[in-house]
């Protein structure tokens, strides 16, 4: 296993990072406004680009790592000072020539609250400009930077306090960091070494430290055992060869092998009570459904499961998606060879799509029946979701312990952002029910079509009176036996606590 050097040594990167000292998430937005720090967050270099000027390092480092321009030797040897500009260069930040410095990777200031707030550090991170800035196909060991699928990933992982942590396909490090907040020590790994020096850059940068490991998915960790796991993993659905590769994107197995290859690997990897977190895209065909499919990945886990599906994309869309991702040309011969490669191999295999989604996996109890739960997840849940996926999974972890006449016994509570939509229509009664949908205006903002008597029984969850108090006013309000009353509503009682509609009272 080889160490990983960041691109500067230790001196240098304390040097650097003097330099950067007002080059932070508030420095930036202070420079920007709210529209241009929005337009770079979305990753719209051009709209950030517009409405600042000067030669304060703030601006001269943007200009370097966000814009890709070249300035001059003696305005960056200004800026980087005390670091000296021949150092930077050396160690592959910039170049030098005829005068003029221009950036080699990109270093961007990332972090909610400018990074580390809790031990006032800032973070930067150190990556590849993508083909925006520096136009044509980006080399095959591109290392992606901050992306919106990494945000995703951070946004949904759960933040408790972890001894051990592991980021599979570290990339820049931009999970690390977060792990970094609150995990006692942290692996990554990556199969791109140059992955790897970046990464060990962005962590030096950021004043962490992380045990930077080369190699492929768990094969770096043998038999280690982590408290939390993540994973953004190059998940792309593609034949494995033939066409060109991208580690950032690309694991080279065939169709959704890496994600198949994690999904069972994990769980084997987790301490007691561990989780792991990971997106990952699958292959959808007729012959099976989507939850039989990763299903099939989970069988035998010992871990309870939630899957998230919120899409799946046609092969023609997918195939141009992922050939535009890497800078390729349309219409250019590579891209009519890869895409008639890639369509036919599709068609081989039967696939009708390719669906994007989420996993998570807790480690379940010696000898407990795990629970597995398959969603479909097409709506604009809130970010960040991470304290809601970790509240489902107690939920779930509490019905499953709850027996019919111990959740009658429950006391149940409707939280605030819980609210009934009624559409009404005029019919030979005046107005009369058409549609009665209960909404959560937060969070997962998940959807349930209700009838009257239900939204009674929701209603009525105060928190003041036990499920089965209510379940008997509804019985005689429509003159039908409790037993039969308690049937019909406890599954779906069952469901609303679930999907959080219902709570059970905190002493319950
Ligand atoms: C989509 S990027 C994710 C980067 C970063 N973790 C994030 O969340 O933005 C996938 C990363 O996995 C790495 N990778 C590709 N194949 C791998 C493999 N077989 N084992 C480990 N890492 C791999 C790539 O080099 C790349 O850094």
């Amino acid at each position: 296993m080889r160490v990983s050097k960041a691109l500067l040594d230790d001196q240098d990167i304390d040097h650097l990072r003097q330099a950067l000292s007002e080059y932070t998430v508030q420095g930036v937005q202070e420079l920007l406004g709210d529209a241009g720090a929005a337009a770079l967050q979305r990753g719209d270099v051009l709209g950030a680009s517009r409405g600042f000027e000067g030669d304060e390092p703030v601006v001269t480092l943007l200009r370097l790592f966000v814009l890709g321009e070249a300035v001059s030797e003696e305005l960056a040897r200004k800026t980087f000072a005390p670091l000296p500009l021949e150092s930077a260069a050396a160690g592959g930040v910039i170049e030098l020539s005829a005068g003029e410095a221009r950036a080699q990777v990109t270093i961007r200031p990332y972090g909610e609250l400018g990074g580390d707030t809790a031990r006032g550090l800032p973070w930067w991170v150190v990556s590849d400009f993508g083909f925006d800035v520096r136009p044509g196909v980006v080399r095959p060991d591109h290392v992606l930077g901050v992306n919106g699928s990494g945000q995703l990933l951070a946004g949904s992982t759960p933040r408790l306090e972890v001894a051990r942590a592991l980021d599979i396909g570290t990339g820049a490090g931009m999970q690390s960091l977060h792990l970094g907040t609150h995990s006692g020590s942290i692996v990554a790994t990556d199969i791109n070494e140059r992955a790897l020096r970046f990464a060990a850059t962005t962590a030096a940068l950021s004043g962490q430290t992380w045990d930077l490991r080369h190699g492929s998915l768990l094969e770096p960790v043998g038999d280690e055992l982590f408290d939390l796991i993540v994973a953004n993993p190059p998940y792309i659905v593609s034949p494995g060869t033939g066409i060109e590769t991208h580690s950032y994107r690309d694991s080279g197995m065939a169709g959704d092998a890496v994600c198949e290859a994690l999904v069972r690997g994990m769980p084997a990897r987790l301490a007691p009570g561990g989780t792991a977190q990971m997106l990952g895209n699958w292959i959808i065909t007729d012959g099976e459904t989507w939850e039989e499919h990763v299903g099939g990945w989970l069988d035998g886990s010992g871990c309870d499961a939630w899957v998230w599906q919120w899409g799946v994309t046609e092969p023609a869309e997918y195939v141009n998606l992922w050939l535009a991702d890497a800078g390729g040309t349309p219409g250019s011969e590579t891209w009519i060879r890869e895409y008639t490669q890639w369509r036919d191999w599709f068609e081989s295999i039967g696939a009708r799509g390719v669906a994007s989604g989420m996993i998570t996996l807790w480690r379940a109890d010696e000898g407990v029946e795990p629970i597995v739960e398959m969603d479909e997840v097409p709506q604009a849940f809130e970010q960040p979701i991470a304290a809601e996926i970790a509240s489902w999974h107690l939920r779930q972890r509490w019905l499953a312990g709850q027996t019919d006449i111990q959740l009658l016994d429950a006391r149940l509570v409707a939280p605030p952002f819980v609210v009934l939509d009624r559409m009404d229509q005029v019919g030979e009664n005046g107005w009369e029910p058409l549609n009665r949908r209960l909404r959560q205006v937060r969070g997962m903002r998940w959807e349930a079509g209700i009838d009257d008597s239900i939204a009674t029984i929701v209603g009525g969850c105060t928190g003041a009176s036990h499920l089965a108090t209510q379940v008997a006013l509804l019985a005689d309000s429509l003159g039908r036996p409790f037993s039969e009353m308690a049937e019909a509503v406890l599954p779906l009682v069952r469901h609303f606590i679930a999907r959080g509609f219902l709570l059970p009272r905190d002493d319950t």
